[in-house]
C-alpha cells in the first residue's frame, strides 16, 4: 500500500482529485467506484470546480457504488443514491443513467445482491474510493466478514450506526442493514483509492497498513492489493 500523508483535509481532498482526475482524464469511458460518507465530500467538490473550470467531461464515465441502506427509497434524503446526486453527479454531466447503486427497496435481497454481483462482473472498475470505517470496516463490509464476499445484506455493527447518527435526526432514525459490495468485488478494482480523515480514524488506519492482514480488520486485506494508494491526514496518521 503506498501512503500519502496530507496536512490537512484540504490537502487530502487536493491530492484525492489529482489520482481520481488522472483516471478520468486518460480513460473517459472509466468505471468509477465510488462511495458516500463525510470524507470523500472535498474531492467530490474538487472533481465539480474542476469540470466547471476545466470541462473535464463524465459524459461517457461510468460509476458504481459500494453501499445503499436497507428501506430508504432513492429519493430519501438519507439515503446514498441521494447523496451521490447532490454531493456529486448533479455538479456534472453524467448520465445518471450511467450511474449504478444498490436498491434500497428491492423487495428480494437475494435477487438485489445477484443484479448487483453481475453488473459488477459486467463494469470492472478502473478505481475504488474508500473511505475507512473507525472499526476497520470498508463499504459496510464490518468486521469478520469474509474476505471472499460478493454483495451481500449487512447489519450494521453498533459503531457504524453510532458514527452515521450524526448524520440524521435521531440515531433511532439510522436504518440497520444496508447492502454492500463485498470484499473480494472491491479487491477485483484495478486501482484502490483509501482516503481518512481525523484523529477518530487513527486506530484503523495503523491496523490498516501496519496490522496482520485479518477478517476482524476488513480494510488490512489492502494490504494485498497491488495498486492501493492511502491518502491520510496528520490527525488519521499519527499512529503510523
Ligand atoms: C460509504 C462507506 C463507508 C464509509 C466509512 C467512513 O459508502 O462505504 O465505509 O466510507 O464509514 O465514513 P466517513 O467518511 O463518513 O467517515
Amino acid at each position: 500500500m503506498r501512503t500519502i500523508i496530507a496536512k490537512d483535509y484540504e490537502e487530502l481532498s487536493a491530492k484525492a482529485a489529482k489520482v481520481m482526475l488522472d483516471v478520468v482524464k486518460e480513460n473517459p469511458y472509466a468505471v468509477l467506484g465510488l462511495a458516500t460518507g463525510t470524507t470523500p465530500l472535498g474531492l467530490y467538490a474538487h472533481m465539480i470546480a474542476d469540470h466547471e473550470k476545466h470541462g473535464t467531461s463524465y459524459a461517457h464515465i461510468r460509476t458504481v457504488n459500494l453501499d445503499e441502506y436497507k428501506g430508504l427509497p432513492k429519493t430519501h434524503p438519507q439515503s446514498y443514491a441521494y447523496f451521490m446526486r447532490k454531493n456529486l453527479f448533479d455538479g456534472l454531466d453524467i448520465d445518471p443513467e450511467n450511474t449504478n447503486i444498490e436498491n434500497g427497496m428491492a423487495e428480494n435481497e437475494t435477487k438485489e445482491c445477484a443484479r448487483y454481483d453481475a453488473l459488477l462482473e459486467q463494469l470492472p472498475r478502473d478505481i475504488q474510493l474508500l473511505g475507512l470505517g473507525s472499526n476497520g470496516h470498508i463499504a459496510f463490509n464490518e468486521p469478520g466478514t469474509p474476505f471472499g464476499s460478493g454483495t451481500h445484506v449487512v447489519t450494521l455493527a453498533e459503531s457504524t450506526v453510532k458514527d452515521n447518527a450524526r448524520l440524521f435526526d435521531d440515531i433511532s432514525e439510522v436504518p440497520r442493514k444496508a447492502f454492500t459490495m463485498g470484499i473480494r468485488q472491491i479487491m477485483q478494482a484495478k486501482k484502490i483509492l483509501i482516503l481518512a480523515s481525523g484523529a477518530n480514524k487513527a486506530d484503523a488506519v495503523y491496523k490498516m497498513v501496519k496490522g496482520e492482514v485479518t477478517e476482524a480488520v476488513p480494510a488490512s486485506v489492502l494490504q494485498l492489493h497491488p495498486d492501493c494508494i492511502l491518502i491520510a491526514d496528520q490527525e488519521a496518521a499519527s499512529k503510523l
